[in-house]
């Protein structure tokens, strides 16, 4: 069991707070800044001094990467090593997450206008969710520093993902859920995965404020978003995108919102391509919330993104169910930076959205379909143009939630009915008018 408070970190990157700007090249276990104790951020000094010949090489030696059996090379995170913390090789705990497709939408085009629409689906992670590529990047820092426990608080998906990888990892996972708000499929993996499953009578920002006061008093390592080598593995989603786009870059990326790291990782990856000039222009980033769960919408229109305004959250997407976000400074910062949009969307605009892209073959968990809903919004405000290209990322698979598609599907199955063909074919036929 390991019991110091300070991490040593390799020397390729360091860390920077993201509200003062101070350096410091170790992190304690809550990986906030020494002096003003905000958010920290990974940077790499050495990229300050590469030339445009990294860049263009970066390219060929990812795409060789991809015929490669290595399983660093076989994962989506770990192939873009080079714009990663080093972490030695015995240490990398990765199940060839990322790789996920890019898939172009018909229906949800017509019906929006957008022709180009894409959705880069997360969901089809080992786990099922945007987490793996994190938590691969974050465990494997953690293993790397010998720890024999990790920890997070959910809304479920990390802990779903924080157990998978703890177990690949022979460490032992500690995840604190809020009760009776996690969706069933999220809390059976967890379970399954062999967690220590605690679930507190409080919600997801009351779990991870417990979650703060035990990592200070008990030696695990902390694996929510704070922790800024999870936005790290999390940022890949940039590059993967742009390799199916074959280097066109989108005019605009459209993410759900919850603690608001997934905006923010997503930002910072394509950011550093621009950087190293990989690409020639950045994506408008744009975060959805539920409307229930909206203090970043608040945040940029009552604050003008200068201060947070907390609310206290409700929506059936539990996912999203966050209404004290951690990574504020820094979504705000990406939507700055980019030139994004924050909106907020209804409980039937979250509904209706899920129902739409199932209805072409595309699920997806509730928290997920809010960026469809979101696009809605935002082509009707003309802020995304029919000529534009456009990526909704979803965030989650189908099947983590269950209950929230029967709850309002039930009404669609037929039956119970007599087991025989002559009554199947008559109802058929009566379906369809061909009587
Ligand atoms: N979509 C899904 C499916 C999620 O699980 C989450 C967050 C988000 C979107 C929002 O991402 O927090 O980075 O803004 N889930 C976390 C969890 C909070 O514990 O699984 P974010």
């Amino acid at each position: 069991m390991k019991t110091n408070t300070t991490q040593a970190i390799s020397t390729d990157h360091i860390l920077r707070c993201v509200h003062c700007g101070i350096v410091q090249a170790t992190a304690d276990r809550m990986f906030r800044c020494h002096k003003c104790s905000e958010l920290l951020e990974v940077v790499y000094p050495e990229w300050e001094h590469s030339d445009r010949e990294f860049g263009l090489r970066l390219r060929e030696i990812w795409r060789e990467r991809r015929g490669s059996t290595l399983p660093e090379d076989a994962s989506g995170v770990w192939r873009f090593r080079e714009l990663l913390p080093h972490v030695e090789s015995q240490h990398v705990v990765t199940m060839a997450e990322g790789n996920t497709p890019l898939i172009h939408l018909t229906s949800a085009a017509r019906t929006t206008g957008v022709t180009r629409l894409l959705v880069k689906h997360q969901g089809l992670n080992p786990t099922g969710s945007f987490k793996d590529t994190g938590i691969s990047m974050a465990i494997s820092m953690a293993r790397a520093e010998g720890f024999e426990f990790v920890c997070c608080a959910s809304t479920g998906n990390t802990s779903a993902s924080v157990a998978a990888y703890a177990a690949r990892a022979g460490m032992k996972s500690i995840v604190l859920l809020p009760a009776a708000q996690v969706a069933s499929g999220k809390l059976a993996q967890a379970i399954e995965y062999g967690a220590h499953v605690l679930q507190l009578n409080t919600d997801f920002d009351g779990c991870l404020k417990v979650l703060h006061e035990v990592v200070r008093n008990f030696p695990a390592y902390l694996l929510n978003s704070l922790n800024p080598y999870r936005l790290e593995g999390q940022k890949t989603v940039a590059f993967e995108i742009m390799e199916q786009l074959d280097w066109r870059v989108p005019d605009h990326v459209i993410v759900p919102g919850g603690n608001l790291a997934n905006g923010s990782a997503l930002g910072k990856g394509f950011q550093e391509l621009h950087s190293l000039g990989l690409i020639a222009k950045l994506p408008r980033i744009s975060i959805i919330q539920a409307a229930g769960a909206n203090p970043l919408v608040r945040t940029m229109r009552e604050k003008a993104g200068k201060e947070l305004v907390r609310v206290s959250a409700e929506t059936r997407a539990t996912a999203i169910r966050i209404g004290n976000p951690a990574s504020w400074r820094k979504a705000v910062n990406v939507l700055e930076s980019t030139g994004g949009q924050v909106e907020d969307v209804t409980e039937n605009e979250i509904a209706d959205a899920k129902s739409e892209l199932g209805a072409e073959g595309v699920g997806c968990e509730p928290a997920s379909a809010a960026t469809l809903a979101g696009l809605k919004k935002l082509v009707r405000a003309n802020f995304v143009k029919s000529d534009e290209t456009v990526v909704l990322v979803l965030t989650g698979h189908m099947l983590k939630d269950v209950d929230y598609m029967l709850a309002s599907g039930v009404k669609r199955v037929i039956g119970p009915m007599a087991a025989d063909a002559a009554t199947v074919i008559s109802t058929l036929e009566r379906i369809h008018g061909q009587r």
